[in-house]
């Protein structure tokens, strides 16, 4: 069974050319002029471009007294609806259970995936069993990323000494970190002092959290992990304050990177002061949404380099559980869909603005987080031998954003009434049409684990100059007498 994909443009993270791709059994065979022999997928007008990753999902995720309600199912299909063919998901151990544990777990949830995916693990508390299981999470069960939150303090929050030691033994491992940025203790003491004040609706959320505490965890992760020896890879950074360090530090050549998401890039504070209760709750997330200066400083990093790649943190919550913060803000659960929108949101205000070009696009929403996760040119490509996860990129397609007919099962989208240019014709998930002319095509239990393997060259090379550049004793020939 042969696939073709015809008359398209190949657009990759370095090349634009006109060419055709043939799938067979999975993955990517040939690509080249005039192709012959298999079912064809009609590309004229459209881009041929690697699938997107979204590389920050919390599907079925337990949070704050309840669980996220988009699972792997739902999620996995708003992913494809959107042309994402792979979302990367955070394993959440609870407080003292092993990682294994936690990972059986979502192993079990994302059985009807309906595209492929991997997982993050999250370092939720600190002993000798998470030491020791950190091995066998990167050896055995391919993930080489580990999550630390520095927020939610009593819930998911890890102090500096705990993610000193974690990252000190990443960096042993050849894994990677990751942070949540945000001052737990103080957005503690903010949120406490707030609500003793009498604000206790969703708009407080926002005071509670303001961009100096994302900025000062940011600092003080990077330095923890310059210390550690460890690259840094920086979840949702939302403004100017987490960026300038990010970019300050990649500057002075370490390794850091920062993943801004589509809701940071496109919708600002002003929604959370809706005089609708539901409207403004519906769009509380850690870290909130920023002022036009805060995503002018987003799309600057990503047009300059300085930033690497757009995600969602999809967590989505019905405006039920989102309810359980009336009359206490901090009860609002943390979090808002995006999985089907990111692409066509950065495409229309990104690429179809002129701030991105549709190769730095395909770079910041698939193939820099291959390499940045170790799964390209598995992922992340358009070559021969890559898994052929595809999207069929129509840029004349346009529609308006709506929760009447999203993917997602919750009862609201947070970019409702926005109208995107830039769609899939057609997506593909390892050879399988899945969205086929807007039509879902998708198969629950598709979807495989991607294994990701320590030692990226980039872990290489920073323990390299680690070891070169660590403290050694001079040599002396003579060393004076002590005493008087
Ligand atoms: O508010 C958010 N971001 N919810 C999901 C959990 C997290 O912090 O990433
Ligand atoms: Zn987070
Ligand atoms: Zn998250
Ligand atoms: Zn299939």
């Amino acid at each position: 069974m042969s696939t073709i994909i015809k008359n398209g443009t190949i657009v990759t993270a370095d090349l634009t050319y006109e060419a055709d791709v043939r799938v067979e059994d999975g993955v990517i065979t040939e690509i080249g002029k005039n192709l012959k022999g298999g079912t064809e997928l009609d590309a004229s007008g459209c881009y041929v471009m690697p699938g997107g990753i979204d590389p920050h999902t919390h599907l079925e995720m337990p949070f704050m007294g309840t669980y996220s309600t988009d699972d792997f199912d739902s999620g996995t299909r708003a992913a494809l609806a959107g042309g994402t063919t792979m979302v990367v998901d955070f394993a959440l151990p609870n407080q003292g259970e092993s990682l294994l544990d936690a990972l059986k777990r979502w192993d079990n949830k994302s059985t009807r995936a309906n595209c492929d995916y991997s997982f993050h693990m999250a370092v939720t508390w600190w002993g000798e069993q998470v030491f020791d299981d950190m091995e066998a999470v990167v050896r055995e069960r391919g993930i080489n990323t580990f999550k630390h939150f520095m927020a939610y303090k009593g819930a998911l929050m890890v102090n500096d000494d705990e993610m000193y030691s974690s990252f000190k033994r990443l960096s042993e491992l050849g894994a990677t970190a990751m942070v949540h940025a945000e001052n737990g203790d103080v957005v503690a003491e903010l949120t406490a002092k707030l609500l003793a004040e009498g604000n206790t609706g969703p708009e407080a959320h926002a005071y509670s959290r303001p961009p100096q505490v994302e900025g000062e965890a940011t600092n003080r992760a990077i330095m923890i992990a310059d210390m550690a020896g460890v690259p840094l890879y920086v979840v949702h950074t939302s403004c100017e304050e987490s960026h300038e360090a990010i970019r300050r530090a990649k500057q002075a050549g370490k390794r850091v990177w920062g993943e801004p998401l589509i809701q940071h890039l496109t919708l600002d504070e002003s929604e959370y002061f809706n005089a609708d209760w539901d409207h403004a709750a519906r769009r509380v997330m850690s870290p909130p949404f920023r002022n036009k200066k805060h995503q002018d400083s987003l799309w600057a990093g990503l047009q300059s380099g300085s930033l690497s790649v757009v995600a969602t943190d999809h967590c989505a919550f019905t405006t039920e559980q989102k309810r359980y913060g009336v009359g206490d803000f901090s009860k609002i659960p943390n979090g808002t869909g995006g999985l089907e929108d990111r692409m066509p949101m950065l495409w229309t205000h990104g690429v179809a603005t002129g701030r991105l070009t549709p190769n730095e696009f395909v770079a910041v929403t698939s193939t820099n987080i291959a390499k940045i996760l170790n799964c390209y040119p598995k992922k992340g490509a358009v070559l021969v031998g890559a898994d052929a996860d595809l999207v069929v990129w129509d840029p004349e397609k346009e529609k308006t954003i709506s929760a009447g007919n999203q993917q997602s099962a919750i009862d609201y989208n947070v970019f409702e009434g926005k109208h995107v240019k830039g769609l899939p014709r057609f997506t593909l998930t390892r050879g399988h049409v899945a969205v086929h002319d807007g039509e879902m095509r998708h198969q629950p239990g598709h979807g495989k684990f991607v294994a990701r393997a320590p030692n990226a060259t980039v872990n290489k090379a920073l323990s390299q100059w680690k070891d070169i550049t660590a403290p050694r004793p001079v040599q002396r020939s003579g060393i004076p007498a002590t005493g008087v």
